[in-house]
């Protein structure tokens, strides 16, 4: 087994490397005056199996570039199988048309993985699940909800926590956590009125006396939370915490979420963290190594991933 990564996020890579008591492929990732990525990988790969470590996270199209280009590398190296790990696959918003004239950017950037060269993708909290379709190699979705579940037992009373999903499209992940924590669930109908501001209307559900834990995919200006946190506030919550996969938090949103009436943000490490985040004195992460470690393990010994999640 070869692992290899790009810049994103290092930090995760190594410590996928730690838990399978490996170490990452000697990799030259560098620009040209121009910015032209060039990858030079410095061991042999021929014959491995090789698993590439690459978010999409900002800058994104740099991110992707470099995934693509180290992709191509390894395949040109004669490794035998490639497999892209994207624990946070961005552009996964843009999957569907939403008017007309208008891309499914999703799919393009899938289009292009697989032209890369990749055999596998393996990834963490699709945005909606059908995305694996969007590839035409297998594709593993792995969930953090397991990982969720066991921080949120350790921290919260039976029988006071209450699972929120922010919006009418996360109801079904939602719904998944509050099963694994036999939690109650509640909805927020959110109705977002123009691009990048949300608006909450309406709380679907009881959740007066309750700790409320919101759960979503992504995390990006903080609007959605914050709205739902002071939502649920307003109609008597005790406290409102949340737990989201992918902390992009682009420009202000760490700031906006200290700021804010939610008490945690729990994230994981999915995105490199920024310093603002790092900073931030109610963001907390969650380590996803161990969890992804354990599918790579599984990959290259082919078996079963999915048993990861019963
Ligand atoms: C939307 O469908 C996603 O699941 C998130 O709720 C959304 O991307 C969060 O964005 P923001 O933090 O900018 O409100």
């Amino acid at each position: 087994m070869k692992i290899v990564c790009g810049n994103a996020n290092r930090p995760l890579a190594e410590d996928i490397c730690k838990y399978l008591d490996t170490e990452l492929v000697g990799c030259d990732v560098r620009r040209f005056a121009d910015q032209e990525i060039f990858v030079e990988i410095q061991d042999n790969v021929r014959g491995q199996d090789a698993f590439v470590v690459q978010s999409t996270s900002y800058p994104a199209n740099d991110n992707l570039m470099e995934l693509l280009i180290l992709v191509d590398a390894m395949r040109r190296s004669s490794a035998k199988r490639i497999t892209a790990v994207v624990p946070y696959f961005g552009y996964a918003r843009q999957d569907r048309r939403t008017s007309g004239r208008t891309p499914i950017s999703a799919k393009l950037v899938a289009n292009l993985i697989v032209e890369a060269g990749a055999d596998r993708v393996l990834t963490v909290d699709l945005h909606a699940g059908q995305i694996q379709g969007f590839f035409d190699i297998p594709t593993d979705n792995l969930y953090a909800a397991p990982v969720f579940a066991r921080d949120i037992k350790e921290r919260y009373e039976t029988g006071k926590a209450m699972v929120v999903s922010p919006d009418v499209g996360g109801v079904v992940r939602a719904r998944a956590l509050a099963k694994r924590i036999d939690a109650p669930l509640a909805i927020v109908d959110k109705r977002r009125e123009k691009a990048g501001v949300s608006e909450v209307m309406n709380i679907i559900g009881e959740v007066d006396g309750y700790d409320c834990i919101l759960v979503d995919d992504i995390v990006d200006s903080g609007g959605t939370l914050c709205n739902a946190a002071e939502a649920l506030l307003n109609n008597g919550a005790s406290s409102v915490t949340a737990y989201i996969t992918h902390g992009v938090l682009s420009g202000e949103a760490a700031n906006r979420i200290s700021k804010s009436a939610l008490k945690e943000l729990a994230i994981t490490n999915s995105i490199k963290p920024t310093k603002a985040v790092l900073d931030a004195k109610n963001i907390r992460t969650i380590d996803l190594a161990p969890l992804m470690g354990e599918a790579i393990y599984r990959t290259y010994k082919e078996q079963s991933i999915s048993s990861l999640f019963n």
